[in-house]
């Protein structure tokens, strides 16, 4: 753990001209420093073959594989600038928290667990490296200008990435990446060996679909970060993204350009309806592919990829800019809808029937504000609110300015519901009883209000906060931020707090849950040097066709628009 520098404070103050300006603007923002990347020793990762899973060579990785060095004498503005007035004092012990975390494997920090809870008695896979919660405390140490952990991290999850994997008899897609790892040591033969768990050991074996697009996003997060691209651009890392590209653009059955789920194949790990497609996944999966499009080259293998990308945008921005936003009007629109039309020129394309529509919904939806819904397909809308979903859609611009805005105004509108005591709401509303019963299939750890059933998390924290900046709208960060202070390390990090307003810490919630405390420093960092936004968003990409009439949406070659509507 030594060689790290102690975290920093800047001056705070610097975003409120953002606020103002243009929001999606970021070039205008100052560069991220440059850090030299030096290649050092290669990496031996031979005790693969203890493992269980069989294990297939990747050439050339040694070549690629750099630990060690950078923990050059850089200075991060982080690290330089240290508030003169008074740092919040929970961020020092949030940094010691967090660095208490950090896995090592041979010597070299490789990412953090999921969480460091002596109490408790179960650890299940909380000693476990999760990709996806990971991601906060990646960004926090590139804020920090500490990409060193994170650049080995995108390299042992490629490496874990070329292993062949199976389950039962079954293998799996080569581009899968796993939802955890571990590092396991030896002290006597003193040897480091990596597990992986592609889903095979997780409670209800999901497989992780957002693991790969949260790969991606990270990728691109450390190259902007560090202005290195030299890692994105390495045929190693060129080939993990065409891998999992290639599991998310194949052509299967579908009619609809968004991609088909299990239940449980994102953070909402267990089952709770949202099989289908969720907008967790979509999102994520929008956001994985403009991010894949600034670092594929232009080669001879990555020109295809390129190109069914572009395609995919297009279809996929179409798709869920029309189907799954839902405001006043729009609702309005489904009430009143019409079923069993027949033909393209359906305006119910879905033939949704409003009798499905929920109660609950008429009186959440405010005049002022909207937002995208949990699931659209035949004959189902999930009208939850999904949060991550619904930032990640703002960060990646998959949401037009407008419907960025109006997602900010629902919050605003809805503050009690979506913040309550504590940000954030990972779902809203809870299902209950019978439906509960049903959907989750009776799992007591996702009752009412709890966990992913209505459970406030505070690692959406950081999300949240991304998106008021992007919009424009910092105020409604600090005083999220603000509740989160108030009670986060009192109540030693909790995973997640229960309840309607998130007042208590959760039922089987870990404490010192790691992304609960990276979520909160990335937010902070964030808000005290808004620069660090592009690392993580994507600006608006004016190529992409606006919105068009419904009923316009059908294409045949054979039959002209013209002679249908
Ligand atoms: C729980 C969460 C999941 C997270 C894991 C590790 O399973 O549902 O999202 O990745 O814990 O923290």
């Amino acid at each position: 753990m030594n060689g790290f520098k102690e975290p920093g404070m800047r001056k705070v103050g610097s975003y409120s001209s953002m606020a103002d300006g243009d929001d999606l603007d970021l070039s205008r923002l100052p560069d991220r420093p440059k850090l030299p990347i030096e290649r050092q020793r290669s990496c031996d990762e031979r005790s693969m073959n203890e493992l269980s899973i069989n294990v297939r060579g990747l050439e050339s990785f040694d070549s690629l594989y750099s630990p060690g060095g950078m923990r050059s004498g850089f200075s991060t503005p982080a690290s330089t600038a240290r508030n003169p007035f008074e740092p919040h004092p929970i961020i020092a012990e949030a940094w010691e928290a967090l660095r208490r975390s950090i896995v090592y494997f041979k010597g070299e920090p490789v990412g953090t667990i999921a969480a460091y809870d002596h109490a408790s008695e179960e650890v299940l896979n909380y000693d476990q490296v999760f990709v996806r919660d990971f991601v906060p405390s990646a960004l926090a140490f590139l804020m920090n200008g500490e990409p060193e952990m994170v650049k080995n991290f995108l390299l042992k999850t490629l490496y874990l990435q070329g292993w062949e994997k199976r389950i039962d008899r079954f293998k799996l897609g080569e581009g899968v990446m796993p939802a955890s790892f571990k590092v396991l040591h030896d002290p006597v033969r003193k040897t480091d060996t990596l597990v992986a768990d592609f889903g095979e050991s997780a409670i209800g074996r999901v497989a992780p679909v957002d693991s790969g697009f949260w790969w991606i996003i990270l990728l691109r997060a450390y190259t902007k970060s560090t202005g290195d691209s030299s890692l994105a651009e390495s045929p190693e890392c060129q080939k993990g993204i065409r891998l999992i590209l290639t599991l998310c653009l194949s052509e299967g059955f579908d009619t609809f350009p968004t991609l088909l789920c299990a239940d449980g194949c994102s953070m909402i790990d267990r089952r709770m309806g949202i099989y289908g497609y969720p907008i967790e996944i979509q999102a994520l999966f929008f956001m994985a592919l403009r991010c894949a499009l600034t670092m594929l080259k232009h080669d001879s293998e990555g020109k295809e990829f390129v190109e069914r990308i572009v395609k995919r945008l297009h279809a996929l921005s179409y798709h869920m800019r029309t189907y799954f936003w839902l405001d006043f009007q729009q609702l309005n629109d489904i009430y009143r809808y019409k079923t069993e039309e027949y033909s393209h020129t359906a305006v119910n394309k879905f033939n949704v029937i409003p009798d499905s529509i929920p109660d609950w919904v008429f009186d959440f939806m405010p005049t002022r504000g909207g937002y995208f819904i949990g699931n659209v397909s035949p004959a189902r809308m999930d009208f939850r609110w999904f949060a991550l979903g619904n930032c990640v859609a703002i960060l990646s611009s998959l949401a037009t300015p407008e419907q960025s805005m109006a997602v900010m105004d629902l919050i605003e509108e809805r503050w009690e519901e979506l913040v309550g005591e504590m940000p954030l709401k990972v779902t809203y509303p809870a299902i209950e009883s019978h439906e509960w019963r049903i959907v989750t299939g009776c799992d007591p750890k996702n009752t009412r209000w709890s966990y992913h059933n209505g459970g406030s998390w505070p690692v959406l924290l950081w999300l949240l906060t991304a998106a008021c900046i992007k919009t424009g709208r910092p105020q409604i960060a600090r005083r999220a931020i603000e509740l989160a202070e108030s009670r986060l390390l009192k109540d030693s990090w909790p995973e997640y707090y229960d309840g309607k307003l998130g007042r208590y810490i959760g039922k089987q919630a870990r404490k010192f849950q790691t992304w609960s405390i990276a979520g909160y420093l990335v937010s902070k960092m964030m808000l005290e040097d808004p620069s660090h936004l592009g690392m993580v968003s994507l600006e608006e990409d004016k190529a992409m066709k606006p919105l068009i009439k419904r009923s316009a949406s059908w294409t045949c070659p054979e039959i002209s628009l013209d002679m249908i509507l």
